[in-house]
């Protein structure tokens, strides 16, 4: 295959993972892949990935390789059609991405890869789209990459029209203004054993707790934002653990139960209480998976990566400052 044929369209792109401080779970349209509640993420500088995607009028299908393995197409095809369906071009896409850190193991490599996929896509065949119209794409194929198209402290709409057009995200405070850190304690790199979408159908269907956490997840949210604007740090960290126990709440009590956990998770957990005991502030929180973030200020974060590094369940550290916005890059 010729990559200089004329008849290719590629781009290539960067996008960087997030977590979320207050989260999502459940959707409110499946099709639509509209979150039901809203939730406010950051952006992590050292969880990246790299994607390369080349519309070919010669392939027959979409095809998605990540550091060399072929994966399924199922959810960036979802991206690739608004794409297509948008530029008026029917080529199915070529896309190669790379991660610095393991795939699908609840460190937001959906989110992480989307978000790249869309900004080189759209890029590719030419389409000039805002980051809302990109974030709004990019929600289709997972809600959480819709937050990866932007740097810094970013915001999901859960909205309210059935069509999804007030679903999207947007930033809402620089990662200058509020040089947070994150200590990403990865307790196995393994592959998830229930997709996020999977238990999420799953929770709302059998929780008892679905609808209170539905219901009260707007005011949850609005705490969490003033807080991040006054740079409230114990309040934006309480709030934190306090949504992912929700949350982890939810998938404990789904029939059957969703436990992301391991033994891991737990002694990172308390290990993170023992510190804030001993007067080191930091706060957890944890996605889909058994890996632990712990948010800090700058001047800890080193001291906490030798602390965790010592755990025997550790079998990883990263230390991330937050990231920048999803951008184009040249070929390398
Ligand atoms: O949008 P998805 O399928 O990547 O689901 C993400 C769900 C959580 O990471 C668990 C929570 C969140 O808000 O990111």
């Amino acid at each position: 295959m010729n990559e200089s044929d004329p008849k290719l369209r590629s781009a290539h792109s960067i996008a960087h993972s997030n977590i979320a401080l207050a989260k999502y779970w459940g959707k409110r349209n499946s099709e639509l892949n509209i979150p039901a509640v809203s939730s406010i993420s950051i952006t992590l500088e050292a969880l990246a990935t790299k994607s390369s995607v080349t519309f070919d009028p010669h392939s027959r299908g979409d095809s998605l390789e990540i550091d060399g393995e072929r994966f399924d197409t199922e959810k960036i095809s979802v991206v690739l059609d608004l794409v297509r369906t948008q530029s008026k071009i029917t080529d199915a896409a070529r896309i190669q991405s790379s991660n610095n850190f393991p795939t699908s193991a609840g460190l937001a490599s959906s989110a992480s890869g989307i978000a790249a996929l869309t900004i080189a896509a759209a890029s590719a065949v030419g389409l000039a789209l805002s980051r809302k119209e990109l974030s709004m794409i990019a929600r289709r194929g997972s809600a959480s990459a819709a937050r990866s198209i932007f740097g810094g402290f970013v915001e999901l709409h859960s909205g309210s029209q059935p069509d999804g057009s007030d679903s999207f995200a947007e930033p809402i405070l620089d990662r200058e203004d509020w040089p947070l850190e994150v200590v990403v304690a990865i307790t196995q790199s393994g592959k998830k054993a229930t997709s996020s979408t999977t238990g999420m159908l799953s929770t709302a269907g059998t929780s008892p707790f679905f609808d209170t956490w539905v219901s009260s997840a707007p005011a949850k949210l609005a705490e969490m934002r003033e807080a991040i604007l006054a740079l409230d740090f114990q309040h934006v960290g309480e709030l934190t653990e306090q949504s992912c126990l929700a949350m982890h709440s939810l998938m404990f009590t789904t029939v059957p139960s969703l436990i992301y956990w391991n033994e891991g998770t737990i002694s990172v957990i308390r290990e993170v209480q023992r510190l804030r005991a001993s007067g080191t502030e930091c706060y957890f929180t944890i996605d889909a998976g058994p890996q632990v973030k712990i948010i800090c200020e700058p001047a800890n974060s080193a001291s906490i990566v030798s602390t965790i590094s010592e755990l025997p369940a550790v079998v990883e550290v990263r230390r991330s400052r937050l990231g920048p916005d999803a951008q184009l890059v040249n070929p390398k």
